[in-house]
């Protein structure tokens, strides 16, 4: 079978180069497809286009940037199945969970064409103080300029829709670099946005080296990075360019609390359910996969037979099987890692109840018990399928020790107090609060981001609208204040 080359995109067309990249299924390293990768002419000519479209396409009408990003949205249905085994096959994610992403992206562009028609500004009077009389000011929002939006391997499809879907509804231009392992599916969204009259230079999507992407970081016609990936490389970047609009989406030991209240069977089956799913869901390649489990002692030993038997009915295997829940990571050397640390945890004294093990990129379910203080597993991300289960003597307890974390993207917790609720919204030290559920809930229309080492600025489709622009005001003077 012939193995298909994708071009990439500058401003709107597909372009080819000798220099090919293989793109390999983590699970059994066979060649999914090639990809050309951009030369430093490419980059250039994508940013010289992005930088001359950005004035135009500030004021193009909304309906066509609606249009436009609906077009996207209805595409990315019809062609649902076909990218999401695209997704599947190059990160390695269980094709159940690469479908769940196909109708996510679709979701997201279908929230930007909403938000981009309410996207309005607001009126703002001056003559409340003597001098200002026939004043009156317009607060509008306008792009920052145009974006370099830098991608991770773990949602190749929506987690660029984050980037694109935003910086279209306002009307700013956007260079795509996807990760280098996972590039298909958005050289495919690439495909579907050539398909709208969006102007050129509006977007591009470039397969470019990192090193080759962080000097495009340097480029003063970018003067916006939306970086989502790992955090000493975000971190770096930010420090680079000091003098940028900088957008970190970066990592996680996601924790879950089951409060002291959470007591029925039912509610903890849910819990425990929910639990194992998220753990081990993308293989822990998440950054709210959920990583650290505090139990109350009253229900450790029933929460823990409940995670274990869960965690035990996970199906292990290949991405592409209906059946499967837990597939590779996205390579050897990354599966390599998370048994080193998993091996670090034990050698320090923790246990392991189910796990451990490691076949090539695949890492069983593992779940681990009294790890100590400094475990990697427990202070670090693993980006694993390894979960700590630690016990707590009462909620205050739990929620000081999902603080003591250099990270806070999102926690959650099971309590059906209202009270504790609001409480735990008070105290813990993140982006987001899921009460009654995992960590690992995110709608795409909700603000996410974190806090501390997870990064800074927001994403979700209003709030990226809103950190890609900034505020301008119009002062109308020698009129009739309505
Ligand atoms: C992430 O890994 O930060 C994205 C999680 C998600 O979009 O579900």
């Amino acid at each position: 079978m012939s193995i298909k080359h994708f071009p990439f995109l500058i401003a709107g067309e597909a372009t080819t180069t000798d220099s090919r990249i293989e793109i390999r299924n983590p699970f059994d390293g066979r060649i999914v497809a090639t990809v050309s990768e951009a030369d430093p002419v490419h980059i250039e000519s994508a940013i010289a286009a992005a930088s001359a479209v950005a004035t135009e396409f500030a004021s193009t009408p909304v309906h066509i940037r609606a249009d436009a990003l609906i077009h996207i949205s209805t595409r990315l249905n019809d062609r649902h199945e076909e990218i999401a085994q695209l997704i599947s096959a190059e990160s390695g994610k269980p094709i159940k969970w690469a479908r769940v992403e196909v109708t996510r992206a679709a979701t997201t562009f279908r929230w930007a064409a909403e938000e981009a028609r309410r996207w309005s500004g607001h009126m703002q009077r001056l003559d409340t103080d003597a001098g200002s009389d026939g004043r009156l000011a317009l607060v509008h929002r306008v792009p920052r300029g145009p974006i370099l939006g830098i991608a991770p391997f773990n949602f190749p499809l929506n987690l660029v829709a984050h980037k694109v879907a935003p910086a279209l509804a306002v009307g700013a231009p956007i260079i795509v670099k996807p990760a280098p392992a996972t590039p298909l599916s958005s050289l495919v969204l690439g495909e579907l946005l050539a398909e709208t009259s969006l102007p050129e230079g509006a977007w591009s999507v470039l397969t470019v080296s990192n090193e080759k992407a962080s000097e495009m970081v340097q480029d003063p016609r970018l003067p916006v990075v939306s970086f989502t990936g790992s955090v000493p490389v975000g971190w770096a970047i930010r420090d680079r360019v000091p003098r940028k609009h900088v957008t970190l989406e970066l990592g996680g030991n996601a924790a879950v609390v089951v409060c002291e209240d959470w007591s029925d069977e039912a509610g903890q089956d849910f819990a425990a359910e929910r639990i194992a799913r998220f753990s081990m869901y993308q293989a822990g390649q998440s950054c709210i996969a959920v990583q650290r489990v505090f139990l109350h002692d009253k229900h450790y030993e029933s929460m823990r037979q409940r995670i274990l038997s869960w965690i035990g009915m996970l199906s292990t295997g290949a991405p592409d099987d209906d059946a499967t829940d837990v597939g590779p990571l996205i390579d050897e050397r990354a599966a390599v890692r998370v048994e080193q640390w998993i091996d670090e945890a034990v050698a320090g004294g923790a246990t392991v109840l189910t796990g451990g093990g490691r076949v090539g990129a695949v890492v069983e379910p593992t779940v681990i018990e009294d790890a100590p203080r400094g475990a990697r597993v427990l202070d670090d991300e693993v980006f694993g399928p390894v979960v700590a289960l630690c016990k707590v003597s009462s909620d205050e307890d739990a929620f000081e020790k999902v603080n003591e974390s250099r990270f806070g993207l999102q926690a959650g917790v099971f309590t059906s107090n209202l009270q504790t609720a609001f409480r735990a919204s008070r105290v813990l030290n993140v982006g987001g609060v899921i009460v009654g559920d995992v960590p690992s809930y995110r709608a795409d229309q909700m603000p996410y981001g974190g806090v501390k080492d997870s990064g800074t600025g927001k994403e979700g489709v209003l709030s990226a609208m809103e950190d890609l622009t900034e505020e301008k005001v119009l002062v109308l003077t020698g009129i009739d204040v309505l």
